[in-house]
């Protein structure tokens, strides 16, 4: 007998769980400034219920009040509510195809990269990477945004624990690298991190794809396992975002658990390669 290729969804929270989790996430909102209303509420409630042992608080409604009395109660609240988790080449087929795909960019003048939701910038530093064995770097201008500010910092710095460096080389293999990963690599005051000269151009910018609107027009954007925390009008939102910052002919790139289902622009996309979300706009 096959398996299902999906575990069922769990039993849904009750209408008192889900009443409080609704006064929860206006509360957290008010009190960072970030709109979580349009986040996916069973993935919130996942991350969250640790999070009640973690603090010792036992309700939302305790740990609403925790937060609101401690800062850092907050910012944890806030880091499990955007899920920051990241790899290089994360998906190895779907960045060969990229790789194929990428040398593209030369046909514009002045072609531009999105990266959206980059996180602390491994999903960033695999793109620049992919660019500079293509020849593109100095061509072409890679924008980095993600919601949260101190994940930003942390791609700007692109330090490299000493335990990612063997999966970042396997990945970048994986990926159809072709040259060793360490030539990418440097050491400073006893730190490994990414070379300087890969970021140099980079313009890093805070960004919601939720509230805040379209910046400029690009020929490749990725924006990779941001909108499956969001629900479907989030999606819808975001995805009109994407679509009205991509050119005609440019290449959307999202996350492996991603489509285009809540996209109101669907038919204006054509899939590249087979089952990799990598997605063509043809009008
Ligand atoms: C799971 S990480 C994915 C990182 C990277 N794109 C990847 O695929 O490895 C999701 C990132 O999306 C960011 N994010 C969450 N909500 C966002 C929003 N409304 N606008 C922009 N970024 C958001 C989070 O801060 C987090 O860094």
């Amino acid at each position: 007998m096959s398996l299902p290729p999906f575990p069922p969804p769990p039993p849904a929270p009750s209408p008192a769980l889900q009443a409080e989790l609704t006064e929860f996430v206006k509360g957290i909102s008010a009190l960072c400034g970030i709109d979580f209303t349009r986040y996916q509420r069973s993935a919130l409630l996942r991350r969250l219920m640790p999070r009640l042992d973690l603090e010792a608080t036992g309700t939302l409604t305790a740990l609403l009040a925790k937060a609101r009395a401690d800062r850092d109660c907050l910012t944890r609240l806030q880091g499990d509510m955007t899920l920051h988790v990241t790899s290089m080449f994360r998906d190895a087929t779907f960045f060969k195809l990229v790789r194929h795909q990428i040398d593209l960019l030369a046909t514009y003048p002045s072609p531009r990269l999105w990266v959206a939701g980059c996180s602390s910038g491994e999903e960033l530093y695999s793109y620049r990477i992919l660019l500079r064995e293509a020849g593109l770097d100095k061509r072409c201008r890679v924008y980095a945004t993600d919601l949260s500010a101190t994940v930003l910092a942390r791609a700007q710095q692109g330090l490299i624990e000493p335990y990612q460096l063997s999966d970042h080389e396997q990945a970048y293999h994986e990926a159809g690298g072709q040259g060793n990963l360490l030539d990418y690599c440097q050491l400073h005051d006893g730190q490994l991190r990414f070379h300087p000269s890969l970021i140099e151009d980079v313009v890093f910018s805070v960004h919601n794809l939720l509230t805040d609107g379209s910046f400029n027009e690009f020929q490749f954007i990725s924006c990779r396992n941001v909108t499956m925390y969001f629900d479907e009008i989030g999606q819808e939102q975001a995805h009109r975002l994407l679509h009205q910052s991509l050119t005609p002919l440019g290449h959307l790139g999202l996350g492996i658990g991603e489509s285009l289902r809540h996209s109101p622009h669907r038919a204006d996309y054509r899939q590249l390669g087979r089952g990799e979300p990598l997605f063509q706009r043809i009008r």
